[in-house]
């Protein structure tokens, strides 16, 4: 009776605890939305709308992506890439705030946007005429009292990119209708540098040429802001050097007070004209006895605030600043005060409160404030953390002050960093800090291997003694490893009964393992970033001084503790893994266009491709010995695929030329760790379909003007084993290729010649030893053969399936897993969507019935019907709701769980994940009940002492009988 009690229990028990597998989202992967690095003259802490008093940070970074981010916490609000994607060119990009409507406008290549400045919607969207481009943009100042609502107008100043057209300025309406009149400079030829400035009723356009005949004046154009019409037109002489805002001549164009601004080196006097007097005035800086390198200006932007700005002298060794005032009725201009030299970096910033202007100084220990009318120190932060080499120092700064009551101020710094690192400093204390750096990645590698672990040192040192010692060291270890017993103890109910997301996750990483992804940028630096803990930034190393301009990062890898670059001019550079610190850095005798590892003697070899394709093995560094046999494909300048066999010699093998017009541009190759699990096929009905396995196989990718041809060739004999052809491909588009086990897939974007519609597509391809099951074709029983033995040629059986897929596909990568049991995802990246796609294989089966339900056995393998149209399915998704932006790669890497693989994407935003292609079936998912567990186990106990008495009673029962 009592037995039967504990069974309902323990059944009741197993009845609820069924497994779920929970989404893991946001606890597994993490990304960091980036923008790039903010440019000076487009970064503002501005009110998103007047209604409110909370401001917000706007910028367009370098990589023309407009972004507002909360000054509180440092998160991303919004985010638009002006040219669609992030480009390396957008330093050119303009940004303003039209006053007081809750609208900023952007200017980027020949496109004029209007967006709201509290969600970033876009308003609207001026796209000017073809062979121009926008060099700056301004807000009209609303003089005529216009009625509530109205929008700003802007005036844009574009330079001709083509030799027919003209430099133009436009004025368009602030409400999106159109341009209001039009301005052309027939004068302007290329390499004049031109600027543009708004000022009550006018508009000045400022042209210099450059060059010997140029001479030193300026063209001053004055336009007449209501009707565009040419109200005067004069010379100014100006210096050598321009100290506008972003290098022009113009400065203070936000202002009521524009003016001029230049000077030539060694930088003794300084040439001012306030615009609208063409009466030039010299200033000349305090001699501190210190060569000058380099002066800037800072002003505040508001046209209700104090004609006042500060130039920011920049000496060999110590940095100071001059405050000047402008009297705008009379063009003159007088020094107020100068602040004192230090040896400190600094970095100034002006901003202003009404009429008032003030100027903070930040420097590598604090952060002082000033008002533009006296030297008097208004305020003075020590910085929570003083700056050092290796945190970089502060570029420039952007800063807000809030005034609260008497003679109490607050001020808020936002800072880019010599690193790269976009931060915020609340009178003193960094807020926060994004790595914007992460956002020039090119190149990655995953470090492998993390040094050599504790306990499997402790084991080996264990073998190599003798018995007695061994004996003595592992009971020393294990009385070492119960010390912590305690405190584990102690934490384990907690652990049990109270289960946290964190918990759980950082238990999964203990699975994992650790990993570590190197990242090489085009700033030049390499950064570590800890793919298993969130992507944390182990360390970051400056290459500046080993990189010289226009070379390039090849190749990354990390063995044995270093991390290994190889650069474009030959060099390597040696850093160590653990913290990024520079071992050695040797120049090399061979340029390389490319870099592949091929196995050696002893340790890999390593081989340098040439602009031309032909491999070289890298004797620069250290002697190489190559095993014999090894296999490179190249491809040439002319668009040919050329075999290679090296051994101790570099042997040409075979040549492949394309048909007329195409050209190669890719090859692809099975990943280096590529596991296959099992040789062939289960079918329904037991057979076995053999796969087609061969460590050799290679996919050229050749394209002509509208023709994309793939080969499927040996890449030993360089037979060709399967082509396919497909017709109306987009120029320009991306035709991303994997191989992997016995198959590979690729995609492209194709326009139907008579409809003309755009469609793209992925093709799957498997490969088996014979089309029969059962079957190992020709080669079968044979244990041995040769590539190049007349019986060899044997071409596998190539099934192949294309699917019409919703958009493009930028980049394709495959799943990996330690064994390759698990089956495997394809890892496409869709650039329209700003996604990652993990796609089922079992979907992409090339062996899908078409035309015809699946048969019995054939659902029993798990195949369905095909379709034409593949959908991404939205669970398919591994970035979720995140947008990652400018994807230009990602990696897949195993890690030590089977059921696991490890992603890596970067390109403009960082994401990284954990995926279970299979589900997670080597690890305890969150649905699992521990604390049932626990009662399970407590009851199954408590049955086992109730039930004792009574087996104990019949056993003596038993005996007595
Ligand atoms: C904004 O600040 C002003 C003055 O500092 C204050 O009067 C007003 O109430 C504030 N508005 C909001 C929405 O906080
Ligand atoms: C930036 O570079 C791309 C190609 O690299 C080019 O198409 C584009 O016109 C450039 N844009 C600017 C603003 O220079
Ligand atoms: C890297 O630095 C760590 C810590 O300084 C050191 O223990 C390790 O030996 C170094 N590795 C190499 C390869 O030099
Ligand atoms: C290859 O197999 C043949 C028989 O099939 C045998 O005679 C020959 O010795 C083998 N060669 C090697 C290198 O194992």
């Amino acid at each position: 009776m009592r037995l039967r009690g504990v069974l309902s229990i323990l059944a009741a028990l197993v009845a609820t605890s069924a497994a779920i597998f929970a989404d893991e989202a946001f606890h597994l992967d993490y990304q960091y939305s980036l923008l790039g690095e903010p440019q000076p003259h487009t970064t503002f802490f501005r009110k998103p709308h007047s209604s409110t008093n909370a401001s917000l940070l706007y910028t367009v970074s370098d990589k023309a992506v407009l972004g507002a981010v909360n000054p509180k916490d440092g998160t991303l609000l919004w985010r638009q890439a002006l040219a669609g994607q992030p480009v390396e060119n957008g330093s050119s990009s303009q940004l303003i705030l039209s006053e007081d409507d809750g609208q900023i406008i952007s200017g980027h290549g020949r496109i004029v946007a209007c967006w709201n400045a509290l969600d970033g919607k876009l308003v609207w969207e001026h796209t000017l005429a073809a062979g121009l481009e926008i060099v700056g943009v301004q807000a009209v100042p609303a003089l005529d009292t216009s009625p509530d609502g109205v929008s700003q107008d802007v005036v844009v100043l574009t330079v001709p990119t083509t030799s027919t057209a003209h430099a133009t300025i436009f004025r368009l309406a602030g409400d999106g209708s159109g341009v209001k009149w039009q301005h052309a400079d027939p004068s302007h030829t290329q390499g004049t540098s031109a600027s543009i400035v708004t000022s009550g009723k006018h508009i000045y356009y400022v042209s210099k040429s450059h060059g010997l005949l140029a001479g030193s004046k300026a063209r001053v154009v004055t336009l007449d802001s209501k009707t565009g019409h040419e109200v005067d037109s004069n010379s100014v002489t100006v210096d050598s050097e321009a100290l506008g805002t972003n290098g022009q001549l113009t400065a203070a164009s936000c202002s009521t007070s524009p003016f001029l601004l230049s000077s030539e080196k060694p930088y003794k006097s300084i040439k001012f004209t306030l615009l609208g007097s063409s009466k030039p005035v010299t200033l000349s800086l305090e001699d501190k006895g210190e060569d000058i390198e380099r002066v800037s200006v800072h002003h505040p932007c508001h046209p209700e605030a104090a004609s006042h700005f500060l130039l920011h002298v920049q000496g060999k060794t110590r940095h100071w600043a001059e405050v000047y005032h402008v009297n705008p009725k009379s063009g003159d201009v007088k020094k107020a005060y100068s602040l004192p030299a230090t040896e400190e970096h600094s970095t100034f910033a002006a901003t202003s409160n009404d009429a008032l202007v003030f100027f903070v100084r930040s420097t590598e220990t604090e952060v002082l404030l000033y008002s533009s009318e006296s030297h008097g120190q208004l305020g003075r932060w020590p910085r929570s953390s003083v700056l050092s080499l290796r945190d970089g120092y502060p570029a420039y700064t952007i800063a807000e002050v809030v005034n609260r009551g008497k003679a109490s101020y607050a001020v808020r710094v936002a800072e880019v960093s010599t690193k790269g690192v976009w931060s915020l400093i609340r009178n003193g204390d960094v807020q926060w800090a994004r790595p914007e750096m992460l956002a020039y990645a090119n190149i990655a590698a995953w470090a492998e291997d993390e040094g050599p672990d504790a306990l499997a040192e402790e084991l080996d040192l264990e073998l190599s003694v003798n018995p007695l010692t061994a004996y003595v060291h592992r009971l020393k270890r294990h009385l070492l490893d119960l010390q912590t017993l305690p405190e584990y103890l102690q934490a384990l109910p907690a652990a049990i009964l109270t289960p946290s997301p964190d918990t759980e996750s950082s238990v999964r990483k203990g699975l994992v393992g650790k990993k570590t992804v190197v990242v090489g940028t085009t700033r030049r630096e390499l950064i570590a970033l800890d793919a298993s803990n969130g992507g944390l930034v182990r360390w970051q190393q400056d290459l500046t001084p080993q990189i010289a301009d226009g070379i390039a990062m090849k190749s990354i890898t990390v063995s044995e503790g270093r991390v290994s670059t190889y650069l474009s001019d030959g060099s390597l550079v040696v850093l160590n893994a653990t913290e990024g610190t520079l071992i050695e850095h040797q120049r090399g005798a061979i340029a390389i266009d490319d870099l592949v590892q091929i196995a050696g003697s002893k340790t890999a070899v390593v081989i340098k491709i040439d602009s031309h394709g032909t491999p070289h093995p890298a004797t620069d560094f250290a002697p190489s010995h190559p095993l014999e046999g090894n296999v490179v494909v190249t491809i040439d300048d002319d668009g040919k695929a050329i075999g290679w066999t090296i051994g101790s010699t570099v042997e040409k093998t075979w040549v492949l030329q394309p048909q007329k017009g195409f050209k190669i541009t890719k090859a692809v190759a099975r990943p280096e760790h590529d596991p296959v699990a099992s040789i062939g096929r289960v079918l329904g009905d037991r057979s076995v379909l053999y796969k087609y396995l061969s460590p050799n196989i290679a996919l050229l990718i050749a394209q002509s003007e509208s023709s994309l041809t793939v080969y499927l060739i040996n890449a030993v004999t360089g037979a060709v084993l399967h082509t396919s052809t497909h017709q109306g491909l987009v120029p320009r588009t991306e035709t991303p290729a994997v191989v992997s086990e016995n198959w590979y897939a690729y995609s492209f974007t194709s326009q139907d010649p008579t409809t003309s519609a755009v469609s793209s597509q992925i093709v799957i391809s498997e490969l088996y030893e014979s089309s029969t099951a059962n079957d190992r074709g020709a080669l079968a029983g044979r244990s041995n053969f040769s590539s190049f033995g007349p019986d060899a040629g044997v071409e596998p059986h190539v099934i192949s399936q294309v699917f019409t897929i919703g958009q493009p596909i930028s980049h394709l990568a495959v799943s990996q897993t330690i064994q390759g049991i698990t089956s495997r995802q394809l890892l496409a990246t869709l650039p329209e969507s700003n996604a990652v796609v993990g796609i089922p294989r079992e979907v992409l089966d090339a062996r899908r019935p078409v035309d015809r339900d699946p048969t019995s056995t054939e659902r029993e393998e798990g195949l369905t019907r095909y379709s034409p149209v593949l959908d991404f399915d939205p669970k398919w998704s591994l970035t979720h709701s995140r947008e990652v932006i400018g994807i230009k790669k990602v990696m897949a890497s195993p890690s030590l769980l089977e059921s696991t693989s490890m992603v890596f994407a970067f390109g403009h935003d960082v994401f990284g994940t954990q995926i279970t292609p299979s589900m997670a079936f080597d690890v305890l998912g969150k649905g699992f009940n521990k604390p049932q567990l626990v009662l399970t186990v407590v009851a199954l106990a408590a049955g086992v002492m109730a039930v004792r008495p009574l087996v104990r009673k019949k056993t003596v029962d038993g005996r007595w009988q």
